[in-house]
């Protein structure tokens, strides 16, 4: 309380920016409404079109697509994976103040849509993995999210090229898989390919903790920017005192009501950037449409 009494308004978060060395900002989905893909909560938001859909049960989004076991029962790319599939989108300013403090900053992002990689930021942990890489789920292998972009977009389910190769060399020679029984065989084969995205049920990338490790008491300024903060881990990064951050400002349309920053910056997140970086003599970096 003392803390927000002592700071509240627009100047003192120019000020807190203009004086921080090291600012980590995290982000969410409302940093990209603006650029066409919508947020997950927000009343005209992903979970809300698709349970006006009737598509799933959304009481408990986590039992969608985005769950690693109902992925692997119901692997096609549905309409929810078309809908949030990376294409010819223009970054924010907000991705674009993103790249202008990169020099003294590192930014966490929920977002899959790796917006901020089309601006040129290169210090960016992307928490929830992203679309631009894909892995089977049962040898590992690793490819270009684009190998797979046209059967997700199409519906199919896409398979791993290097164990369907060898499988059909398997059954070539005769030696079916083990305890392969054709009367009972499985509607997909376990070689899916899964976009790099973390899944409710999977474990967030080491990296995602090394790199928490490595700006733990180096950071002066949390700008958290576009979130609801309803997803652990990443909403623990406050809660956790995880990082020794002087000061946090949340810029969001909407109020978050779990956290307690020193300063609320409530609208349009790309509209109070920019009067910020009015504020600040800062010039935003151009925006170039591009995909990941
Ligand atoms: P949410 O949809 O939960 O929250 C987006 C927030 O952005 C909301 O609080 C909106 O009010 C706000 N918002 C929307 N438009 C805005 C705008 N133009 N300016 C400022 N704020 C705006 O999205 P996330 O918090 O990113 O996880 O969701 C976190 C995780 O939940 C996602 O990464 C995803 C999802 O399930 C996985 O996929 C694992």
């Amino acid at each position: 309380r003392e803390r927000l009494s002592q700071y509240s308004t627009v100047q003192d978060a120019v000020n807190l920016i203009a004086s921080s060395r090291r600012i980590i900002i995290l982000t969410g989905a409302g940093i990209s409404v603006s650029c066409g893909i919508p947020d997950f909560r927000s009343r005209n938001g992903l979970y809300a079109s698709l349970k006006e859909k009737g598509e799933y049960d959304l009481d408990d989004p986590s039992k969608c697509w985005f769950d690693i076991q109902y992925f692997k029962e119901n692997p096609s790319g549905d309409s929810f994976a078309r809908q949030i599939y990376p294409s010819n989108f223009t970054p924010s300013p907000c991705h674009r103040f993103i790249k202008l403090i990169e020099n003294n900053g590192q930014n966490y992002t929920q977002n899959i849509d790796t917006l901020e990689t089309v601006v040129g930021v290169r210090n960016v942990l992307q928490c929830h993995g992203s679309f631009a890489t894909a892995s089977c789920l049962d040898c590992r292998i690793r490819v270009p999210g684009n190998v797979i972009e046209q059967e997700i977009m199409q519906g199919e389910v896409p398979l791993c090229k290097t164990c369907s190769d060898s499988e059909s060399r398997r059954r070539k020679r005769g030696k079916p898989l083990d305890n392969e029984d054709e009367e009972d065989e499985p509607l997909f084969p376990p070689w899916i390919m899964k976009p790099d995205i973390t899944f409710f049920g999977e474990k967030l990338t080491d990296n995602f903790e090394d790199s928490l490790e490595k700006d733990r008491a180096q950071a002066d300024l949390l700008l958290i920017i576009g979130t609801s903060l309803k997803v652990a881990p990443v909403s623990d990064i406050i809660s956790r005192s995880y990082l020794r951050v002087r000061q946090k400002i949340l810029i969001n349309k909407t109020p978050v009501a779990h956290i307690n920053p020193d300063i609320i910056l409530l609208g349009d997140a790309d509209r109070i950037i920019e009067h910020l970086c009015t504020e600040l003599g800062w010039t935003l970096p151009p925006a170039k449409a591009g995909q990941y």
